[in-house]
């Protein structure tokens, strides 16, 4: 699995300590084999940890990691991906981002762009990729690095935020996008939509919202600590949804998005 990236992968923001190290143990006894931390998430150690104390070989199982925003000038950058190998205990990566885009071009993009690119040929990672990317610097990043660079842009996306210009892009180009906060984070639970398509398939409404994203060709990466909502997530890979149940469901998109801080880009949808 060096190369192809996971569907469905773990969500580990807020997945701190003993109990995080313990949630991620129990993803992947169920079958998780995609674990996603970031600098910033102080969940770095803890993914090691499950991964080692889960017996599996290191080539079973996905790791990404991202480069924080505040790290990516050139004197940060590669000490702190160095940092995050030693931290995580595993070798290199299977997947490094950059985070965030960094605002008015405060540390130029090509500065940063070329540093993750730089990062790959030292071998600290095997695939690299970009997170809260608009499709105006996946351009800029293609005419950098080449159009086949990078594996992933990871951004928000579930049943209530669709992002229809930055998909339909994507697929323009074959660019696989990673749906963060697939569930709305935990809102996809109470919606009637998504639980009563869940009625009929015998699964939650959050795993139809997950089987519905993965359908329409993104990776997921839920995150959860309860044993049973990651159970009942990972249902999502058996779920088959017919058209009218895909129609229902891309009837939910509304534009709210949950993500937006101020350092964020002009998003394009
Ligand atoms: N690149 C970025 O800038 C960025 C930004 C945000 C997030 N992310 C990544 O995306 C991952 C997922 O996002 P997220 O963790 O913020 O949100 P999320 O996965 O959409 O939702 C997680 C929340 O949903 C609840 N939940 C999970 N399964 C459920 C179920 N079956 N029924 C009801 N509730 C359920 C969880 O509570 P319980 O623990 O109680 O189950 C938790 O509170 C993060 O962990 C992180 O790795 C990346």
């Amino acid at each position: 699995m060096t190369h192809a990236i996971p569907k469905l992968g773990l969500g580990t923001y807020g997945r701190t300590g003993d109990a995080g190290t313990a949630a991620m143990l129990a993803a992947i006894e169920i079958g998780y084999r995609h674990l996603d931390t970031a600098q910033s998430y102080d969940t770095e150690r803890q993914v090691g940890e499950a991964v080692r104390r889960s017996g599996l070989a290191r080539n079973e199982i996905f790791v990404t990691t991202k480069v924080a925003d505040t790290r990516l000038d050139t004197a940060q950058f590669m000490d702190s991906v160095e940092r995050s190998l030693d931290t995580i205990g595993l070798g290199p990566v299977d997947l490094l981002l950059i985070h965030w885009p960094v605002k008015d071009e405060v540390v130029p993009f090509e500065d940063y762009m070329l540093a993750l690119a730089d990062a790959q040929r030292r071998g600290f990672t095997r695939l690299i990729g970009v997170s809260n990317f608009p499709i105006a610097l996946l351009q800029r990043t293609a005419a950098l690095l080449g159009p086949d660079a990078i594996a992933t842009n990871q951004v928000e996306i579930h049943p209530f935020l669709q992002a229809r210009r930055l998909v339909a892009h994507a697929r323009s180009v074959g660019l696989p996008l990673t749906a963060y906060q697939p569930l709305a984070k935990g809102e996809v639970a109470g919606d009637p939509v998504l639980n009563r398509i869940a009625g009929r398939h015998g699964v939650t409404a959050s795993a139809v919202a997950l089987a519905f994203l993965m359908a329409e060709g993104h990776i997921v990466i839920p995150a959860s600590s309860s044993e049973a909502n990651l159970r009942a997530n990972f249902r999502a890979l058996d779920v088959r949804l017919d058209d009218a149940d895909m129609a229902a469901i891309r009837a939910l998109d509304r534009g709210y998005r949950r993500i937006d801080p101020a350092k964020s880009p002009a998003w394009d949808d």
